[in-house]
C-alpha cells in the first residue's frame, strides 16, 4: 500500500506547495519513491517550484480528471532535476494546467474527485510509489474533503494569524469527524520575536494534535520566492533541518502503510 498524504492549510499564501515540493525531495532522499499532485487545479503552482521545463508537459492532472489522458501520463520523473543520484528514492510531479480554458472548466464545473482518488492505487502501482503527496486547494471544498477522508496523514499548514486559528479549527474538527488517522499540524511563517517552544504549545493547545515543526518567516525562503526548491538550495539551513525530520517521519509512515513491501 501506498501512503497518501494530504498538505493542506484554510488560506492560501501559507506555504504549501513549497512544504510540499521540500518535503517530497527530502523523503525520497530517505529512498522513499514519491508523486506529488498538484490538486490545486484552480491555482497551480508547485510545478514553479520544481522548475520543471513547460515544454516537457504534454500532459496535466487537470487533462486526467477532465477525462483527456492516464493518470500515469500526466506523471513526470524530476530525478534529474532533483539529483537524487541512485539512492532508491524518487520524485514525480503531477503538475496541474495552467492553459485558461481548463482552469476556467474546473472553476466552472468542478471534477469527479471520485474518478481521482480511485486512480491513485493506478499510479502507486504503475510507479511502485512508496508515498503520494498532495498539494492541495486551500479553505474547506468538496474536492479537499473528500481527498482528505482517504489520506493517511493531513497535514496542516498554519500561521500564527488570528484569521488562520479560526479557520483551522473547523478543519482540525473536519478532521476529525473524516477519521483521518494522523493530523499533523505545521506551523509556517513563524516571526522570530515569537518562542518556536510557545507557539508549538498554543497550537497543541488549541487544536490538540501534534505539532510536528515550527518554521520561521525566512528572509532566504521569501527571496527565493517559489524560483527552486529551498532544501536544495539551504542544505544547511533550520528550515531544511526540520523539514527532514517531518519527512523523516513521513517516510516511516510508509513503512507502516505498506507492512507487507512490494505493493
Ligand atoms: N517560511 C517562509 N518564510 C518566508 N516566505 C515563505 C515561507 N514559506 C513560504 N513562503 C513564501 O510564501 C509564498 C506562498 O507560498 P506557497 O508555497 O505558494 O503557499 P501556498 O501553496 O500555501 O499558497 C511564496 O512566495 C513562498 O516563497
Ligand atoms: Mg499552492
Amino acid at each position: 500500500m501506498t501512503a497518501i498524504v494530504s498538505i493542506h492549510s484554510y488560506r492560501g499564501g501559507t506555504g504549501k506547495s513549497n512544504t510540499t515540493a521540500n518535503l517530497a525531495l527530502l523523503i525520497a532522499r530517505e529512498g522513499k519513491r514519491v508523486a506529488v499532485l498538484d490538486t490545486d487545479l484552480q491555482s497551480p503552482g508547485v510545478h514553479v517550484v520544481f522548475g520543471i521545463d513547460s515544454k516537457r508537459i504534454t500532459h496535466t492532472l487537470t487533462d486526467f480528471v477532465l477525462g483527456k489522458c492516464a493518470v500515469e501520463e500526466a506523471a513526470y520523473d524530476m530525478g534529474e532535476e532533483l539529483d537524487l543520484g541512485d539512492g532508491g528514492g524518487a520524485v514525480y510531479l503531477l503538475p496541474s494546467s495552467m492553459r485558461i480554458e481548463s482552469i476556467m472548466q474546473i472553476i466552472d464545473q468542478g471534477y469527479d474527485v471520485g474518478k481521482l482518488n480511485a486512480h491513485f492505487a493506478t499510479l502507486s502501482d504503475t510507479l511502485d510509489l512508496d508515498l503520494l503527496l498532495v498539494d492541495t486547494h486551500p479553505g474547506l471544498n468538496r474536492e479537499t474533503m473528500l481527498t482528505t477522508a482517504i489520506s493517511d496523514v493531513l497535514v496542516i499548514l498554519i500561521r500564527p494569524d488570528s484569521q488562520d486559528f479560526h479557520g483551522t479549527a473547523v478543519m482540525v474538527e473536519l478532521a476529525g469527524r473524516l477519521h483521518v488517522p494522523n493530523v499533523w499540524m505545521l506551523a509556517n511563517k513563524v516571526v522570530k520575536r515569537l518562542d518556536p517552544v510557545d507557539v508549538r504549545k498554543k497550537i497543541k493547545g488549541a487544536f490538540g494534535y501534534d505539532v510536528v515543526g515550527v518554521l520561521p518567516l525566512d528572509e532566504d525562503m521569501a527571496s527565493l520566492g517559489s524560483r527552486g526548491l529551498f532544501a536544495q538550495k539551504y542544505p544547511n539551513h533550520p528550515i531544511t533541518q526540520e523539514l527532514t525530520s517531518v519527512a523523516k517521519r513521513l517516510a516511516a509512515i510508509t513503512d507502516e502503510v505498506g507492512g507487507d513491501d512490494g505493493d
